[in-house]
């Protein structure tokens, strides 16, 4: 495995490659992550994880200093994977002078995760569209944990015309459903032991709907009550449809149902796919 901070280095190193994949990741890699660079290695012959903690996505008051930063372990999970080239730059090559163009992201980047997190989308965009620039890989891997995320990069790709396959992996989820996440670590004990809350009142929205349910208004609004009377405070509840992200109506089919919410200081997300 190579390790390669350089752009240039990069780029002659992957001049030979005939089949790239990229793997985008901010590190402290977990099964998550490793299970999108599995995904890679088997549709590709060169597999990129590149890993940066992206400064442009994280609000003044977020997490960016404290973001856990763990290179080395997170090298030695990859090497032990086989991955052919980590991609570890710092702040100062993707970003050598400050980052006056932008992209403009379409409305659907201020609803849901971007209505509570001011130009998260904006942030994602622009350093996935370097990476994509620098790595100029045949396939990317997105997970649905991040769903708006991966909505928002397969619309780029699309509407840029960015010749790169866009692959998904399923969420991987802890033993009692909690979402594996790099922000679980800040967790305190009795939290960790509240967490997995969030996605069963999602999979009871599900199982709802499953047995016929279609006021999806008040499953979310039951939903939300039922987070807050157990101590989260909840950003939203949304069902939407899968193929825009708007919200669902009574006659859609193909759902998927988000949800964001804080057990005192740390925010989790997660979503559930739904055929309606
Ligand atoms: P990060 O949170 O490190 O996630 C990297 C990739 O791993 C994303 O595609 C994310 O959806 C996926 N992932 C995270 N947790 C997962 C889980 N439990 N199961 C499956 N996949 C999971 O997302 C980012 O970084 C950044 O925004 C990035 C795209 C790298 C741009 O900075």
């Amino acid at each position: 495995m190579e390790i390669i901070t350089d752009i240039a280095a990069l780029r002659t190193r992957l001049q030979r490659e005939p089949s790239i994949a990229l793997v985008p990741t901010m590190g402290n890699l977990h099964e998550g992550h490793l299970s999108l660079v599995r995904i890679a290695q088997q549709n590709a012959g060169c597999t990129v994880v590149s890993i940066f903690v992206n400064r442009l996505q994280f609000a003044p008051h977020e997490d960016f200093d404290r973001y856990p930063r763990t290179q080395a372990n997170d090298c030695q999970l990859l090497q032990k994977l086989g991955v052919d080239i980590v991609f570890l730059p710092d702040e100062k090559t993707l970003y050598p002078v400050s980052q006056e163009f932008q992209l403009l992201l379409p409305p659907l980047a201020d609803t849901l995760e971007g209505a509570f997190r001011p130009g998260f989308f904006r942030g994602v965009a622009i350093v996935v569209l370097k990476l994509f620039n620098i790595v100029q890989p045949q396939l990317a891997l997105f997970g649905k944990k991040d769903y708006q995320q991966l909505h928002i990069v397969r619309n780029m790709v699309q509407q840029l015309n960015l010749p790169i396959d866009i692959m998904t992996g399923e969420t991987v989820r802890s033993e009692d459903g909690l979402a594996l996440s790099s922000r679980n670590s800040y967790l305190s004990g009795v939290e960790r032991q509240q967490a997995s809350h969030l996605f069963r009142t999602l999979l009871q929205i599900k199982q709802a709907i499953e047995r016929g349910h279609r006021d999806f208004r008040s499953l979310e609004e039951s939903a939300e009550s039922d987070l807050t009377s157990h101590g989260w405070q909840v950003d939203y509840i949304a069902l939407q449809q899968r193929e825009t992200l708007l919200p669902a109506h009574a006659s859609d089919t193909d759902l998927v149902i988000l949800g964001a919410a804080r057990l005192g200081q740390i925010r989790l997300i997660d979503n559930l796919e739904i055929s309606g």
